[in-house]
């Protein structure tokens, strides 16, 4: 086996569809040992019959403790061991502080916020076991920077950045490594509702695209490729670190 993840186990969620799908494919052609999870289970099929033959599918939902435990059992079954958890399932929760939803706040911050911690959790003591465990979460531009009426949502990806740090420091006494990523607009379904809520959803994806210096909206591969390097042995001396992978657009004041 080669490649820069050769013979690693991992699990990704959300990995059904967008950058959770160029994450598994990009783990898998590195030679990793890839569990497609999602809480669509028909889409985790799908990716992981894109994949070679040692990724599988499974169903997960990140909001569901059974579920986590399941899929663990299912890797733990399967391998003997877990080495890359790569935390990428999340949702937009749109509104200003007066318009957002309880509702829509409780749904976001289950899944962005517990689901990450469920996974860590849960993931823990098989990584601990593994010779350089390693969880990679996915934040956003939303960690670090306020987007109008994007109040929630920028509440759970701050508390992702953060949760990223705070485990780095209880994970390097237990052999794991816990990093972020934090994407600029990537070119994905969950970017395509915020165009499509514009009035002119064409002219806002031109306008989106402009924000970025380096002129484009990212793709899911631009986000894959820095989640196989954080999984790789290449980042082992790199923990508690959130790399901004946004086309320069947080760069500026
Ligand atoms: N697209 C962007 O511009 C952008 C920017 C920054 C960060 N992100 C983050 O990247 C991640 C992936 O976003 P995307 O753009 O690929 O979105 P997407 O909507 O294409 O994919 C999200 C995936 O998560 C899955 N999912 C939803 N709820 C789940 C649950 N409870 N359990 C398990 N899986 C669940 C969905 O089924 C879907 O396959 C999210 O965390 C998102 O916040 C996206």
């Amino acid at each position: 086996m080669t490649g820069r993840l050769a013979g690693k186990v991992a699990i990704v969620t959300g990995a059904g569809s967008g950058i959770g799908r160029e994450i598994a494919r990009r783990f898998d052609r590195e030679g990793a040992l890839v569990a497609v999870t999602d809480v669509d289970e028909e889409s985790a099929k799908r990716v992981a019959a894109e994949c070679s033959d040692s990724a599988w599918s499974v169903h997960l939902d990140v909001t569901d403790d059974a579920s986590v435990a399941a899929a663990m059992a299912d890797v733990e079954g399967r391998h003997g061991r877990l080495d890359v958890l790569a935390n990428n399932a999340g949702v937009t929760m749109r509104g200003s502080a007066t318009s957002v939803t309880e509702q829509a706040w409780d749904v976001a911050f289950d899944i962005n916020v517990k689901g990450v911690w469920r996974m860590m959790r849960d993931a823990w003591p098989l990584l601990v076991s593994s010779d350089g465990g390693v969880i990679i979460n996915q934040a956003s531009v939303a960690s670090h920077r306020g987007m109008p009426n994007n109040v929630g949502y920028n509440g759970t990806k701050g508390a992702v950045l953060m949760m990223t740090m705070g485990a780095a420091l209880d994970g390097a006494k237990d052999g794991i490594r816990v990093n972020c990523v934090m994407p600029g607009y990537i070119d994905t379904q969950m970017a395509e509702v915020v165009f499509q809520e514009q009035p002119d959803p064409a002219a806002a994806r031109i306008e989106a695209a402009a924000a970025h210096p380096l002129g484009r909206l990212g793709a899911p591969l631009d986000i894959a490729n820095a989640f196989v390097f954080f999984a790789s042995d290449e980042a082992e001396w790199i923990t508690g670190a959130s790399l901004a992978v946004d086309g320069g657009l947080t760069a500026g004041i």
